[in-house]
């Protein structure tokens, strides 16, 4: 019996995979057939419940939930004393978004910090500068800015380091995410992703959303 079940679970493994593989293999061959499916999920997309109530850090000016409306933008959370993740992601989005100018001239990279208490406005917009003049950062009240992770469901926490002086580093979550014209998030994009890869994925839900 147990020998049975065995060969019917090994059965059943190889029929999901083969059947995992053929959607894989069309989706590749005749992306036509999904790109409806896709449109539905993308155009939908999840709102952003509750007030953005942030700060433009280069020109001090409020940053509201308004502001993601009328647009495209891509998101990003971390901070600007991150060792390393956060500065080659946020390459990686403003090379994507080089990479597909003509696709999207609009398309607005946003960095978000979640350490408003060392990230000041001056520290964010010196920051950002290093990247790209088209890269918006935002900070804020400790408050605003807990609101915002809450609002992108961004997990970040503080890390204190050992050797005393209150040194610390933050530990957060990496993804980007595609909000479209409507202030909805249509796209959750691993920042595992190549620029050109990023660039791909960002045009494919450009164009149908
Ligand atoms: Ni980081």
């Amino acid at each position: 019996m147990i020998q049975l079940l065995r060969r019917l679970g090994f059965l059943f493994a190889i029929l999901l995979a083969l059947g995992c593989g053929t959607l894989l293999l069309l989706r590749n061959t005749h992306p036509q057939w999904f790109a409806p499916l896709w449109q539905k999920v993308a155009g939908l997309g999840l709102p952003l419940s509750g007030q953005l109530s942030l700060v433009n850090a280069k020109t001090g000016a409020p940053f509201t939930s308004a502001n993601l409306q009328g647009g495209w933008s891509l998101v990003y959370f971390g901070y600007t004393f991150c060792p390393d993740v956060c500065s080659a992601d946020l390459t990686k989005a403003v090379q994507a978004i080089a990479m597909m100018e003509t696709e999207a001239p609009g398309l607005t990279p946003i960095f978000i910090t979640v350490d408003p208490v060392r990230d000041t406005p001056a520290v964010m917009a010196r920051y950002v500068a290093l990247f790209s003049p088209r890269l918006l950062g935002l900070t804020g009240s400790v408050t605003a800015i807990a609101e915002a992770e809450r609002m992108f469901r961004v997990y970040a926490s503080k890390q204190t380091l050992p050797n005393g002086g209150g040194a610390y580093l933050m530990n957060h979550s990496t993804f980007f995410y595609l909000v479209n014209p409507a202030g909805r998030v249509t796209a959750l994009l691993s920042p595992e992703l190549t620029a050109p890869a990023l660039a791909k994925a960002l045009s494919r839900v450009l164009a149908h959303g």
